[in-house]
């Protein structure tokens, strides 16, 4: 088996996912590369313990990502920072040929997503893919193939989005995530919009304009020393496509919807397509069950699949077994190393979003955030 090596940039919630699944790529039973991770930077070195004690391979720790971008062991990098470093942090990676998964949103606003774009049209030979794991829930593989297939008929309607609930606390304090300097005008669609573009892209449904909303409920939060400080992001947005299918021409409406302030949501993406001939419904709320409706006249009965462990890249795990998110992000890097060594997934929803999906996700963010301001209907 191959080995591609990693330098990981960003040790953090995300960083030590990736690490993780590094460590059982033996689950996967038929993947001809794995990723090495021989380099890590964190700006700062508290995370640097975890490494040493679980990861003896790693040979150079760094607060200084030019450092390991120097180093010519390292052929791809994972770069898991906090939006306002995407665009400096990608496009130096892209220029030292590194190889990169993203994290999203992919740059934290359109111009700092265009200068990435850029740097990869200038740089043909690196690979390159948005970080989105919940395509890969089994169920969501299933919906791929009945779209792949042309099995659900006319589309009506669409309904994607990612519901949390945790911040409908407000005692909870302030991190990065919560100011607009470090995560982004978009706020939660910043954080949670790409995982709900995701599938709608990957069919080629394209969104033709765009009405949204959006809210800030709770105005300020409790710092590090327990003062209150503004918490400037969006809270929760709603948007409202005109969204078209560019094989049959057919148009539809898709809302899709980032909350950070669901309540009784913990960390729920979800996806409803109805359709005429088999409308289907998924939530990571319920992960192991896919709903269909399948209509040839008579009755409309929803009925009600249990999914196992039936991924895109096949691993030891038995077929019954549940499927969770560990998993999901496992079979995401499956299906980065796959598409990098192959030049393409197992299969056309079996892969991470490419950078084209990241600036239509960006295009659609930026007109949405148009349309929130002068309450107009926004075209793409
Ligand atoms: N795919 C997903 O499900 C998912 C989930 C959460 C976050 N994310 C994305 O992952 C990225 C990182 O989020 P996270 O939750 O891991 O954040 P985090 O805050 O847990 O980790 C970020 C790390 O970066 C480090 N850091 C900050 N500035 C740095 C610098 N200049 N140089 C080196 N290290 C620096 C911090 O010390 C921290 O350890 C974001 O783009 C976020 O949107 C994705």
């Amino acid at each position: 088996m191959k080995t591609l090596r990693f330098g990981l940039i960003g040790c953090g919630l995300m960083g030590r996912e990736f690490a993780s699944a590094t460590a059982r790529w033996c689950h996967l039973v038929d993947a001809e590369s794995r990723p090495e991770i021989v380099a890590v930077c964190n700006r700062s070195p508290g995370p640097f313990a975890w490494f040493r004690q679980n990861f003896p391979g790693i040979r150079q720790y760094t607060s200084d990502y030019r450092e390991l971008l120097a180093n010519s062991e390292v052929a791809a990098v994972y770069v898991a920072l906090p939006h306002h470093l995407h665009r400096e942090v990608y496009v130096d990676a892209i220029r030292a040929g590194k190889h990169l998964m993203g994290e999203k949103p992919f740059g934290i606003d359109l111009p700092a997503n265009q200068a990435v774009l850029k740097a990869l049209q200038d740089h043909s030979g690196v690979f390159s893919r948005c970080a989105s794991q919940w395509i890969f829930f089994p169920a969501a593989q299933k919906i791929g193939r009945l779209i792949e297939r042309s099995e659900l008929g006319r589309i009506l309607e669409v309904n994607t989005g990612f519901l949390h609930s945790s911040d409908l606390d407000p005692q909870k304090p302030i991190n990065w995530k919560r100011q607009v300097e470090f995560n982004g005008e978009y706020g939660c669609l910043g954080d949670l919009g790409m995982h709900a573009c995701v599938l709608p892209f990957r069919a080629g449904w394209k969104p033709r304009n765009v009405r949204a909303l959006f809210s800030k409920i709770i105005p300020t939060r409790p710092d590090a020393a327990g003062q209150r400080v503004p918490c400037q992001t969006w809270d929760n947005a709603i948007l409202l496509c005109e969204t078209e299918d560019p094989v049959t021409g057919d148009t539809f409406p898709w809302t899709l919807k980032t909350q950070r302030i669901a309540p009784g949501q913990k960390n729920s993406w979800y996806l409803e397509i109805l359709a005429t001939k088999t409308s289907v419904r998924f939530s990571t709320r319920d992960p192991k069950r896919l709903e269909l409706l399948s209509y040839s006249g008579g009755d409309q009965i929803w009925g009600e699949v249990q999914t196992g462990h039936e991924t895109a890249y096949p691993t030891i795990t038995g077929a019954n077994f549940e499927f969770g998110s560990s998993d999901a992000i496992l079979q995401m890097w499956a299906a980065f190393m796959e598409e990098l060594q192959q030049g393409r997934p197992r299969a056309r929803f079996a892969g991470c979003p490419t950078p084209d999906e990241a600036a239509l996700s960006h295009r659609l963010f930026t007109a949405a955030l148009v349309s929130h301001r002068s309450s107009q209907v926004i075209a793409l």
